[in-house]
């Protein structure tokens, strides 16, 4: 499937599009946070954050993604009654380009939380991505796969496009607040405090070290009610979610050619200078 807003067209994968209409007139709050972001550049690392730093431990556990809903999937239902969205604050997380974002989040100003990763890191994670999620098409072998990253032919667009389309967005939007991956890996607590700010959220200090600690790559990755492990269409056999939550994970997948020519093709798409990636730390 692909869903366009002229001059723009992405593909996409029906099970994003079917209601399309519901999402588009889906009725934002101005309490409302969204947490948007390029596929696999760190959404459910922010989402357990956020909802920790909102609702701290819940009396009984909740998985994941029923504390925070996926727009593409949850909304739909929403408007069918199926499900009620998580309490206020709602948190809901969506993967569109800023160009698809239902309009009533700029009318009620509500606030959005990007989180953007380095190009590698972020094709490499989706690669692996591609290959255990069932309900996205088989990536094929790696090189054709980073060819057509760079071409932008992946469910949710191009990279380039939408890391740098969000960013624009951040000038003229003020309750935006973009992150990085490739921080929130150096200091989680530092990104953490940014998050409180932006949020006007006071965390006591116990609170804050409990969340970082919650939130810890190695902690998520065996919380069965973060890492996504009750997801039908995971097969976790084939590729863990939390893989490995590093920056620097693309030296493992890119060849010394593969990777020159990256650099060549990403400086003739990524003309912006204030917006820059760290691809090591
Ligand atoms: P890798 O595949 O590189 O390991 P998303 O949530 O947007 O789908 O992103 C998934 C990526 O974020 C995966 O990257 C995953 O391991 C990583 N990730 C998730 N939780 C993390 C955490 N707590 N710390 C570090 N990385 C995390």
């Amino acid at each position: 499937a692909t869903i366009e807003k002229p001059p723009l067209s992405i593909s996409m994968i029906n099970m994003f599009t079917e209601n399309w209409e519901n999402i588009q007139n889906f009725q934002a709050r101005p309490d409302d946070i969204l947490i948007a972001t390029y596929p696999k550049a760190g959404t459910t690392w922010v989402s357990n954050t956020l909802d920790l730093l909102h609702f701290g431990q819940r009396e009984k556990p909740i998985p994941l993604h029923k504390r925070v809903a996926f727009m593409e999937v949850f909304i739909p239902d929403f408007h069918s009654g199926r499900r009620p969205l998580p309490t206020s604050p709602r948190l809901i997380k969506t993967h569109l380009p800023v160009q698809f974002v239902p309009k009533s989040f700029w009318e009620q100003k509500s606030r959005i939380v990007y989180i953007a990763r380095n190009a590698k890191d972020n094709v490499v994670s989706y690669f692996h991505f591609d290959r255990m999620n069932k309900a996205h098409p088989e990536p094929g072998d790696w090189s054709s796969y980073l060819q057509r990253f760079k071409q932008g032919k992946m469910v949710f667009g191009s990279w380039y496009d939408h890391v740098s389309n969000w960013w624009k967005k951040k000038q003229t939007y003020s309750n935006l607040h973009y992150m990085f991956f490739e921080d929130m890996v150096e200091d989680t607590g530092r990104e953490i405090d940014k998050l409180c700010s932006f949020l006007g959220l006071t965390p006591s200090v116990e609170e804050k070290t409990r969340i970082v600690g919650e939130v810890h790559f190695d902690k998520m990755k065996n919380d069965e009610m973060a890492n996504y492990s009750t997801i039908s269409d995971f097969d976790f056999k084939v590729s863990p979610f939390m893989r490995k939550g590093k920056v620097g994970d693309w030296k493992n997948h890119f060849t010394v050619a593969q990777n020159e020519e990256f650099d060549e093709d990403y400086k003739t798409k990524m003309k912006d200078p204030t917006l820059q990636f760290r691809t090591e730390i």
